[in-house]
């Protein structure tokens, strides 16, 4: 490889011209990856229902914003459409919305509470693939759909049983549609973060915990120290945002059909007799 090809590799220009729709892109894990595709010279369609905050962001990276629930089928579409009509194309599709909940037994889910979970999160996935695939089909130029998963789709006990079970079906869906898609050079691929300190997580560990007033600083702290192998390290919007950028980009062009796990090592090893190496 000619070094002007090898620095062009590196560079920060890894999306160049490439369209992008983001599900949840207007804050947390989803605003930074779209900073970042944005920086990488991607044209961002940010698609979420915090419209002040989705439209601020779009402005500040020379992106399009749009008011879109994901559980609603004609949204995504619509996402999907401006991507079209605004720059012609659709190369990278993140579903990254989701939410977390409903908390407590089993013996008591509430069958509603259970129903709008996967409204967004699974639905709000087929939603996105399903268009995605049609928008990049009638491209005929292939695609990168990435979809966000969980560490708590590896290992239980991370995460609600609706959570938990909802962020499993999509690896699954990911897996059966990169089946089927991968004839028309369509990529896709899921991301499983682990303990990344947003407004979701610090949402649920203030329920959890019963501390309503529990800061940002405070839950980094305690998933430093007990929810990765890299002590002192918790994840980051950053960290996600790099993933979900190697994926997108040309370097991970024969990667499909793939869940990319970031948890700091936690979902693969019980550090409960760690004591014998030290
Ligand atoms: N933070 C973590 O540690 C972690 C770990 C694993 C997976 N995830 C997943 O990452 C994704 C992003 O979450 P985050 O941690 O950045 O939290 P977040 O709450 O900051 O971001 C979620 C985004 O999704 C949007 N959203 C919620 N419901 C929506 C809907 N119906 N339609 C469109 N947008 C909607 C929100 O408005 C928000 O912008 C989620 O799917 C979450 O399950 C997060």
């Amino acid at each position: 490889m000619e070094l002007a090809d090898q620095t062009q590799k590196f560079s920060t220009n890894r999306l160049m011209g490439k369209v992008a729709v983001i599900t949840g892109g207007a804050r947390g894990i989803g605003a930074a990856t779209a900073k970042v595709f944005a920086e990488n010279g991607a044209h961002i369609v940010i698609a979420d229902i915090l419209d002040e905050l989705g439209t601020t962001l779009a402005d500040s990276i020379g992106g399009r914003y749009i008011h879109c629930d994901v559980s609603n089928e004609s949204d995504v579409e619509l996402a999907i459409q401006l991507a079209i009509t605004w720059k012609g194309q659709l190369d990278i599709m993140f579903n990254n919305a989701g939410i977390s909940g409903p908390d407590g037994s089993i013996t008591n889910l509430d069958m509603n509470q259970l129903n709008s979970l996967l409204s967004v999160n699974v639905n709000g996935i087929v939603h996105g693939i399903k268009h995605a695939a049609r928008a990049m089909i009638n491209g005929g130029r292939g695609g990168c759909i990435l979809c966000m998963s969980s560490s708590a789709a590896l290992m239980s006990g991370l995460g609600s049983h609706a959570y938990s079970m909802s962020k499993e079906a999509i690896v699954g869906l990911a897996r059966t549609t990169a089946c089927e898609l991968g004839v028309y050079g369509i990529r896709v691929n899921c991301i499983s973060p682990h303990g990344v300190p947003s407004e979701m997580l610090i949402n649920a560990y203030r329920k959890f915990l019963k501390k309503v007033d529990m800061k940002g600083e405070e839950v980094s702290e305690i998933i430093s120290e007990r929810g990765s192998l890299l002590r002192g390290r918790c994840g980051r919007f950053e960290d996600v945002a790099q993933a979900a950028l190697f994926l997108a980009s040309d370097d991970a062009g024969f990667i499909t059909a793939h869940n990319l796990v970031m948890d700091g090592g936690y979902t693969s090893a019980s550090t409960s007799m760690s004591f014998i190496y030290h």
